[in-house]
């Protein structure tokens, strides 16, 4: 059979299946987004007040074939026309896993293309540098490093991103992930899942001064994060009224509280992490100091303000990718691939995915505008 000659500079296509959302998408190969598709799994998950990881593998098997299907029609693109394959490989729910990763793995079998094994948290953290993204923010495309702060139902961590394939963890949570905290908090008053649209929309009518809430980590040095205290006292607040549901205002007063203590919290955990960032990069311009916050939890307009405030006294620029981008997506997936395949960083097709796959355990190399370490 004749084979039309790959070019290795075509489009990506990007396959995200880690948690509960399916997602594909193609990139050309200088990141212009030529077609994407996610489908959330809320419905299949609701009942449940979670994300039940047999559903959320079954619904992507279900899925995810006719998605990549019409988001390669939509790009007006075949197989033949792809430089590569990039898809989720972890840390996420194992059976998802299988399902992208495989699929993915099969197709670049089929069609002998490269696949590149994306770990999840990297697709987060590169997604500032797609180009254009940041607008006014950040016209050029980010150069590293820059600091990203993570925040969504899974993870919760200051990293300092270096270059691809190149992370110095800053903190992180020891215990809930702060959107998983928004989501206990939110169930304590009722609301359903996922609770921190529905928490933030209640804090907006409720008072923040009626509940004393404790605000772990403040003023401790470090950027680590701690909130199964603060979910604990909103659970103990609830306790004390009478059984049944909760008298409206006091709920909306919860969730105030709620909020204002998380708000606090990471303003205070993020201003801690630019420090550490500053002092690691001491001769980065004032005009280089960026932050990047992403991640669901990131949509939080009260979240957005403060952590804009703390990087603004730091001397940094505070940057928030578009909201679907900063949840889980498969335009992420397929930047991170094309970042690594100019680096040439493919992966064999018996490449496993992986339930738990920390960022510092990659290897890559520093981007050609990623500086020499500084001091350690
Ligand atoms: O990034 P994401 O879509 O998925 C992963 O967890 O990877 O984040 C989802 C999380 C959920 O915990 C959800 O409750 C939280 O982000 N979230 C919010 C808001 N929107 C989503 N938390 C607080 N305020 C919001 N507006
Ligand atoms: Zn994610």
């Amino acid at each position: 059979m004749h084979e039309r000659p790959r070019d290795p500079s075509g489009p990506v296509l990007g396959i995200e299946t880690s948690c509960d959302e399916t997602a594909a998408a193609v990139l050309d190969a200088d990141g212009r987004i030529l077609a994407e598709a996610v489908l959330s799994q809320l419905a299949e998950h609701a009942r449940f007040g979670g994300v039940v990881p047999e559903i959320a593998a079954r619904a992507h098997l279900a899925h995810l074939p006719a998605m990549v299907g019409s988001v390669l029609r939509a790009a007006g693109l075949s197989w033949g026309d792809l430089a590569a394959v990039a898809a989720s490989a972890g840390p996420g729910l194992i059976g998802g896993l299988i399902v992208g990763s495989g699929f993915a793995k099969g197709a670049a079998l089929a069609r002998g293309l490269p696949f590149v094994a994306v770990n999840h948290l990297e697709a987060h953290a590169l997604t500032a540098r797609l180009p254009g993204l940041l607008g006014e923010a950040s016209p050029a495309p980010v150069a590293f490093p820059y600091l990203l702060l993570l925040i969504s139902g899974g993870h919760c961590q200051c990293v300092a991103v270096e270059g691809v394939g190149r992370y110095h963890r800053l903190g992180g949570t020891v215990d809930d992930a702060v959107g998983e905290a928004f989501d206990k908090a939110a169930k304590l008053l009722g609301l359903p899942w996922p609770g921190g649209p529905a928490l933030e929309r209640l804090a907006a009518a409720g008072d923040a001064t009626r509940f004393a809430l404790p605000r772990p980590m403040l003023g401790r040095a470090g950027c680590d994060f701690s909130f199964s205290g603060l979910k604990t006292a909103v659970a103990q607040r609830v306790a004390a009224f009478p059984p049944g549901p909760l008298p409206r205002a006091a709920a909306a007063d919860l969730a105030a509280a709620f909020q204002a203590a998380v708000v606090a919290v990471l303003a205070d955990r993020l201003r801690n992490a630019l420090a550490a960032f500053a002092a690691r990069y001491p001769s980065l311009p004032p005009g280089r100091r960026l932050a990047v916050a992403a991640g669901g939890v990131a949509a939080n307009g009260a979240i957005r303000a403060a952590l804009a405030g703390a990087a603004e006294a730091a001397g940094f620029t505070l940057a928030v990718p578009p909201v679907r981008l900063c949840t889980d997506n498969a335009v992420m997936v397929a930047w991170a691939g094309i970042e690594r395949l100019r680096l040439g960083l493919v992966d064999p097709l018996d490449t496993a995915p992986r339930p738990r796959w920390p960022l510092e355990a990659l290897t890559g190399a520093g981007g050609p505008d990623a500086p020499p370490r500084e001091a350690a």
